[in-house]
């Protein structure tokens, strides 16, 4: 398995690709504008790199692992995190997220927040176990769902 390493416009379709991969079998339990909105195409990627940092993990030069952040406000924001379901469960998704930890300390962040919604348990769990802490509910917030804020205090 490769470094963690920042992503380039080059990579945009492949992104897109591991997106679509795994967010497709969650259109029946999710929102269809929701899951558009998780599967964006190369040319959106594209455009959200310009705003966002996005780092990829590969395996045999194949993308494996997601992860983008950005820092607003002092703060750093961590989402579209993903592994690919041949990959999951080796530690990949808490190594992309303790990536962005550290590049959050080294950027001298005050915190790394997210949010996500309870129905994504295994990504629940993982941030539990990361000593992310629970500080806020929006109900019915994106496209209907719930969604939970966690952070974790640097
Ligand atoms: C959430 C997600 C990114 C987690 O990725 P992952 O690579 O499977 O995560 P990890 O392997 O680091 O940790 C998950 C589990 O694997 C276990 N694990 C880690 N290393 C392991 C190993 N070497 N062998 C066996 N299990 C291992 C962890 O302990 C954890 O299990 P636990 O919570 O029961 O303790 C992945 O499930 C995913 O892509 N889900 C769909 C998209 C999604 O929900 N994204 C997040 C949106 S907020």
């Amino acid at each position: 398995m490769s470094e963690i390493e920042p992503a380039t416009k080059l990579d945009a379709q492949e992104i897109s690709e591991l997106y679509n991969t795994v967010w497709t079998p969650y259109r029946e339990n999710f929102p269809a504008d929701l899951m558009d909105n998780r599967i964006p195409d190369a040319g959106q990627v594209a455009t959200n790199m310009e705003n966002n940092d996005y780092f990829v993990i590969r395996e045999e030069n194949k993308i494996i692992g997601i992860v983008r952040c950005q820092f607003p406000h002092g703060t750093c924001h961590l989402d579209r995190m993903v592994v690919h379901p041949d990959y999951q469960k080796k530690g990949i998704g808490k190594a992309l997220t303790q990536f962005i930890i550290d590049l959050a300390k080294e950027r001298g962040a005050n915190k790394v927040w997210l949010d996500t919604t309870p129905a994504l348990e295994k990504a629940v769990k993982l941030y539990l176990s990361m000593g992310f802490k629970e500080v806020g509910f929006f109900k019915e917030h994106y496209w209907g769902q719930d969604i939970k804020f966690y952070e974790l205090i640097l």
